[in-house]
């Protein structure tokens, strides 16, 4: 004999909370994703933010490695130059930083490279962009302190340049 409407146990017609969620949660997934595509293809600027994490390489084909950031702005890692003041076989040195915190875009930072095969010190102050594709660019301005004997000596113990590094992997 066949079963009215009615006579279905409330379980067989009522599906669970669960049930009901996923598919809501599918078709946003999907939602979001024709939205981030139709962005892309039309080349709407997606709202990127640079951060300072990661492998980046300078106009000098120096690398540095920023390996680590906490939430208090600081940061560290390591600092491979390519070019060096001196006739010493070059080392990996450590660098430490610390940049702008709160919900920046295109953060300022400062850092100090502790050169470990010489006796001089690097500090790097500059600015993280990232363009609307998603492209980051670290633009620095450098001081570099060699020691000197004599204070006599003095003028002549700072360089100043500048380097702009880009992601050598993302
Ligand atoms: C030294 O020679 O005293 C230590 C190495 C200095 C390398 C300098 S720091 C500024 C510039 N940018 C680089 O990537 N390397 C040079």
């Amino acid at each position: 004999m066949q079963r009215s409407q009615a006579q279905v146990p409330a379980a067989e017609t009522h599906q669970t909370h669960q049930q009901l969620q996923l598919p809501a949660m599918m078709q946003s997934i999907g939602f979001i994703m024709v939205l981030v595509l139709a962005g892309v293809t039309l080349g709407i600027p997606l709202n990127y933010k640079c951060s300072l994490l990661g492998l980046w390489q300078n106009d000098l084909g120096s690398e540095m490695n920023i390996s680590a950031g906490n939430n208090a702005g600081k940061f560290f890692g390591t600092y491979l130059t390519k070019v060096s003041a001196t006739h010493k076989p070059i080392a990996v040195s450590p660098l430490r930083g610390s940049q702008q915190m709160g919900n920046v875009k295109q953060p300022m930072f400062g850092f100090t490279v502790t050169w470990s095969f010489t006796d001089s010190t690097t500090v790097f102050v500059g600015q993280c962009f990232v363009d609307d594709k998603g492209k980051e660019t670290l633009q620095t301005m450098w001081l570099l302190r060699k020691k000197v004997d004599s204070i006599e000596d003095n003028w002549q113990a700072t360089l100043v340049g500048t380097n702009n590094f880009t992601r050598l992997q993302s």
